[in-house]
């Protein structure tokens, strides 16, 4: 196929403590499947505040930070590698605006979620913090190559 290297931009999902307590983690993965996006890596961890220090680094200087290291390692989370074209731009409609007041409806934050400081999910805002977040959540070895087998129904 003459156009899979568009098609291999990845990005990194976080499904949050308040997603996995409620039970979303199916919801959100059917969501991204339901698209034509392809899972190559996932994993549950308890996340350190070392890994949080360093996904966060922009933030840590925020008054909202020591509630967001607490909210992050307050139970598991489920981090999620999902490959196709676009996904990183996609996965942010998707996920709908960061504050929930202003996620649309049909969007998972837009459905699930009514304050910012438990938004359920998280997702790579641009291409290059995607590739830095997943080499900092995930190991090459845990990230799963794959040939889709509806690849030409997806793609030109
Ligand atoms: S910024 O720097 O605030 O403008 O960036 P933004 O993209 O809005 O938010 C960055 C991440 O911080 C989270 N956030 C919060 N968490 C807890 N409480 C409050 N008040 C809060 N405000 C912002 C927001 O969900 C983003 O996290 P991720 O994991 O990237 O969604």
């Amino acid at each position: 196929n003459s156009n899979t290297s568009g098609v291999r931009e990845r990005t990194l999902i976080a499904v949050k403590p308040d997603g996995v307590h409620r039970r979303l983690i199916g919801q959100i993965i059917q969501r991204f499947e339901m698209r034509g996006f392809q899972l190559v890596g996932l994993k549950m961890l308890r996340v350190s505040e070392e890994l949080l220090s360093q996904h966060y680094t922009s933030l840590c200087k925020k008054p909202f930070y020591p509630s967001l290291l607490h909210y992050m390692t307050s139970g598991p989370v489920v981090a999620m590698v999902w490959e196709g074209h676009n996904v990183v731009r996609s996965s942010r409609m998707l996920v709908g605006d960061t504050n929930p007041t202003q996620a649309l409806p049909g969007t998972i934050r837009g459905d699930f979620s009514v304050h910012i400081s438990r938004n359920v999910i998280h997702a790579s805002d641009s291409v290059e913090v995607a590739q830095k977040e997943i080499a900092l959540w995930f190991q090459s070895s845990e990230l799963i190559e794959w040939e889709c087998c509806d690849h030409d129904n997806l793609y030109e």
